[in-house]
């Protein structure tokens, strides 16, 4: 799948539909930084859009309702894990992936629709293009949650970014993640607690 300038044109006046306001400066911004992850890891302009593509498309559930976030996985016939009932904060990485896969097909193939999926949470063994989504969502510049701050800082803190350095952020984050969440007495979902794990003992 090729997606180009034109395409990423016309998905940025669509998602207007969908997201609006502080959520939709922060979907552009998204799409703006994986953009940039894209070409510090030297990815090729196809998957450079790619990556953007997927940054415009990743919250374009965000702005619903849990009781609609519902509605749309019996519609898709979604079946939650225990977890996932327990995390109503990731119900639009779930719905996000099949509603962008329903509205726009011709830009969402498996790796899109994936790190759609997997952005909220994580998982154990990401593939590059879901750990930069994942990333570019967490330290899009607009976000300045003091976590966020610290995890693009510590990103951009080494002269040579690579995987390694890739994988030591993504860690830093679900260790900021979860202890947040234990801060707040809040559940933990079991795939950022794997995903955690899996990166820790790499
Ligand atoms: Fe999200
Ligand atoms: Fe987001």
């Amino acid at each position: 799948m090729k997606i180009t300038e034109k395409d990423l044109d016309f998905l940025r006046s669509e998602i207007k539909k969908y997201v609006s306001g502080k959520r939709l400066a922060h979907t552009l911004s998204v799409e703006k930084e994986a953009a940039k992850l894209g070409s510090i890891f030297s990815l090729s302009k196809d998957k450079i859009n790619k990556l953007a593509a997927a940054g415009i498309l990743h919250d374009i559930t965000k702005s619903l309702s849990t009781e609609e976030q519902i509605e749309l996985m019996k519609k898709y016939k979604i079946s939650l894990t225990q977890d996932d009932l327990q995390s109503p904060k990731i119900f639009h990485s779930i719905t996000g992936a099949h509603f962008a896969r329903e509205h726009f097909p011709e830009f969402t193939d498996r790796e899109i629709f994936l790190s759609i999926l997997y952005h909220t949470t994580g998982k154990p063994s990401m593939t590059l293009f879901q750990k930069l989504i994942y990333l570019a969502d967490y330290i899009e510049p607009l976000r300045d949650f003091p976590d966020c701050v610290r995890l693009r800082d510590f990103f951009y803190s080494v002269p040579n970014i690579n995987v390694s350095h890739l994988d030591k952020t993504l860690l830093l984050s679900f260790d900021l993640t979860i202890s947040n969440l234990v801060e707040e007495k809040q559940f933990i979902h079991k795939k950022t607690v794997a995903a955690r794990n899996y990166l820790l003992l790499k």
